[in-house]
């Protein structure tokens, strides 16, 4: 398994391009299942989350072909049934089933499991499958809907820690081949639910209110191919906003939407950080030493809890005590006990980890044990004296592009170790 080795106390400056998002390209190449004909979907970064996507994909029937950002998938016919083997890599999979259940009347998808962020629960998924007509029935470890024909309905996405980002995508896919007016109330706001409505809408879909908490879908009988531009990955863009705000002398961020960074711009102009904020860049310089900050992670557009890790290395470092709250997954705190090893004073109070800044980390071996918790124990490393040695890299390599090579680009003294 590769390794990061991060030399840390170098100071970064310059300027980094953000790449598309992840999370948009998963449930949007998911989407190309609903047509027979080809669609050509650009920007997907180069991710093993968007691999694993693919495979499945070809795996289903679909012709897929790659190169660089571009991906062109042609599902002229498809079988929906996916296994374990092919699903069990990646939570996001469970996304291919409103586009088989939309397409084909039924589904088969291996029940995707718990993860080191929580339990992940799809129930309302499912409540949403049901009440376009399906019906669901769990054996052996899969989830099997299936429907004579699906008929719109109304539906609420809310559940007990919010809307449901990957269910408003799953019920909206399966809702745009269904007869007559679905309407999703409670809808997740995310950036990339709108993208992927957008993305239906240019295949022929009715899709009305995507970034509302009403999404209006009308059925069609068919959807085309189409070609489109995935949104620029906003957590990557929070991730290097912090890196330069942990590590930074002035350090742009580049291809970002600034609209959809809001809440993480917001919480580092509290640290005291100097941000400008251009048409599709953003930047962040130091301003004295960082205060302490309050923060709650939110549904969006309140602040990501994709970016809670990230924060919690920053402010490990700011004068004062920190509070930060995770509402969304309360047991996402795995970088904790890691950036304790770095000599970060943080103690956790329920879903809160009241942090103590500290003048100095130190440079440790540490574990990646999820994406943003691992893009976290970086971050801290770019901080840190000495070196830090970041091991399991692979949960990296699930969401960020090239990450070790763009902070290297910042200046920063960082190299990956392959394994033997
Ligand atoms: N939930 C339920 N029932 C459900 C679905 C979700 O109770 O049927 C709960 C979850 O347990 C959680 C909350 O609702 O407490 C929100 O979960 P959500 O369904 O929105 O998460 P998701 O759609 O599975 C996506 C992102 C995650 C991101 C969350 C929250 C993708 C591929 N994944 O997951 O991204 O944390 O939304 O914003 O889009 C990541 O990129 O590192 C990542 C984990």
């Amino acid at each position: 398994m590769d390794k990061i080795l991060i030399y840390g106390s170098r100071p970064l400056s310059g300027s980094t391009k953000v790449s598309g998002s992840k999370n948009s390209s998963l449930p949007i190449l998911a989407a190309t299942l609903l047509t027979r004909e080809r669609c050509v979907v650009q920007g997907v970064p180069d991710l093993s989350d968007t691999h694993y996507m693919l495979q499945i994909l070809t795996y289903l029937g679909a012709q897929v072909e790659r190169a660089s950002g571009t991906v062109s998938v042609a599902a002229e016919k498809v079988q929906s049934v996916a296994p374990y083997d092919v699903v069990r890599k990646m939570r996001a999979s469970v996304c291919v089933l409103g586009p088989l259940l939309g397409r084909c009347k039924e589904a088969t998808v291996s029940l995707p499991g718990g993860c080191v962020i929580g339990d992940r629960p799809i129930d309302l998924h499912l409540k949403g499958f049901e009440a376009l007509g399906a019906t669901v029935r769990v054996k052996g470890g899969n989830i099997k809907v299936f429907a004579p024909k699906l008929a719109g309905a109304v539906i609420n996405m809310q559940g007990r820690f919010g809307p449901t980002v990957l269910g408003t995508d799953n019920v909206m896919m399966a809702a745009v081949l269904a007869d007559g007016m679905t309407v999703i109330e409670e809808a997740a706001q995310e950036p990339e639910v709108v993208d992927l409505a957008n993305f239906l809408n240019e295949m022929g879909a009715k899709i009305e209110g995507a970034g509302t908490r009403r999404i209006i879908i009308e059925g069609v009988s068919a959807l085309h191919g189409t070609e489109h531009r995935v949104i620029p990955d906003r957590i990557e863009a929070g991730t290097f906003l912090v890196a330069g705000a942990i590590a930074g002398k002035g350090v742009t961020v580049a291809r970002v939407k600034p609209e959809h960074v809001c809440s993480v711009t917001d919480a580092l102009a509290r640290c005291g950080f100097r941000i400008e904020i251009g048409a599709d860049w953003i930047s962040v310089s130091p301003n004295g030493d960082a205060s302490p900050l309050e923060l709650a992670t939110e549904p969006y557009p309140g602040f990501p809890t994709d970016m809670q890790a990230q924060m919690c290395a920053l402010v490990s470092t700011s004068r004062g005590t920190s509070f930060v709250t995770e509402n969304i997954f309360p047991r996402r705190y795995m970088h904790v006990a890691e950036l304790k090893r770095m000599g970060a004073q943080v103690q956790l109070d329920g879903a809160t980890a009241v942090i103590q800044g500290v003048d100095r980390l130190l440079g440790a071996p540490v574990m990646a044990s999820d994406l943003r918790a691992s893009a976290a124990l970086v971050l801290a490393g770019l901080k840190a004296d000495g070196i830090t040695e970041v091991s399991r890299v692979y949960h990296i390599d699930r969401g960020y592009e090239r990450l070790d090579e763009k902070l290297s680009d910042l200046g920063a003294h960082i190299e990956r170790v392959k394994a033997a």
